[in-house]
């Protein structure tokens, strides 16, 4: 055990660690304590970043924490977009699901998360930006394709392919699911919106994905989209932060910045795109 570890415990007056077999593990002290020390770390990495911007403003860090959506097909035309406006911020994307994208909130991992609405517990505070519909999609074989609406029930005996568990993409089809009261008798996991979309597209299943992260499929015909009877399903992407934190600069100017008219431009011209001519 070091030295210092032991003087902390000293002071403290109880134990931080203990000897488990061969090496050694934290106790229920130090498990309260190591969940502080990570936010006193990040939060005086982040005095390094403001002391820094406040001598050379517009530089700095802008640390990103997305849900997988998001980070795959939202983030990336914002970033291009910020970073033409703030050349000198480093920024920092980390994809991940949506309780992991609070968790590194809390922590103070990340200054700004994107994802679905926040808890309802007040921890979070959330702007939306943008728009996100779910829709059914197939292979462009799919028997109902063609259909101009398509009663949910007529999927009841479809393979449904869900994204793995903890995705809010999979929460979403769960729900509706269940609204609509069909139990497919199979349903497979993926583990991404990639993976899900050429099983979909090679005819293994049905499945219900944002349309962003399918406009080129969908545009260029590799998938079918079902108009299914009650989608598409209307959500919005929310820029988040925890409440009562610092915000860097950097963090402050993205919330000021995503809803220009420069950012809305981005965003509509990377998510409806289309397949290159020839
Ligand atoms: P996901 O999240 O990409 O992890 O499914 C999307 C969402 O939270 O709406």
């Amino acid at each position: 055990m070091s030295a210092s570890v032991a003087a902390l415990e000293r002071e403290l007056g109880v134990r931080l660690v203990a000897r488990d077999g061969r090496g050694i593990r934290l106790t229920p002290s130090g498990q309260a304590l190591a969940g502080y020390a990570v936010q006193s770390l990040a939060l005086l990495e982040q005095g390094r970043d403001a002391a820094l911007a406040a001598t050379h403003p517009g530089r700095g860090r802008l640390r990103i924490a997305a849900v997988t959506t998001a980070g795959e097909y939202v983030v990336p035309p914002i970033i291009k977009a910020f970073r033409l406006r703030f050349p000198e911020v480093e920024v920092f994307l980390e994809v991940g699901n949506r309780a992991w994208v609070f968790e590194r909130l809390r922590e103070r991992q990340a200054d700004i998360g994107v994802g679905g609405r926040p808890p309802g517990t007040g921890a979070f505070d959330g702007l939306p930006f943008l728009d996100n519909e779910l829709v059914v999609v197939a292979a462009p074989k799919h028997p109902l394709a063609a259909r101009r609406s398509v009663d949910p029930h007529h999927l009841a005996d479809d393979v449904w392919l869900l994204r793995e568990p903890g995705s809010g993409t999979a929460d979403t089809t769960e729900e509706f699911l269940a609204e609509v009261g069909i139990q497919p008798p199979t349903v497979l996991r993926l583990g991404s919106n990639g993976a899900v979309k050429q099983a979909a597209a090679v005819g293994l299943g049905v499945t219900l994905i944002s349309a962003q992260a399918v406009s080129l499929e969908l545009s260029a015909g590799t998938l079918a989209r079902l108009r299914v009877r009650g989608t598409p399903i209307r959500r919005r992407w929310f820029l988040l932060t925890l409440r009562g934190a610092f915000l860097p600069g950097p963090a402050q100017g993205l919330l000021d910045f995503v809803g220009t008219p420069t950012v809305g431009r981005a965003l509509r011209d990377a998510l409806r795109r289309r397949p290159p001519a020839g």
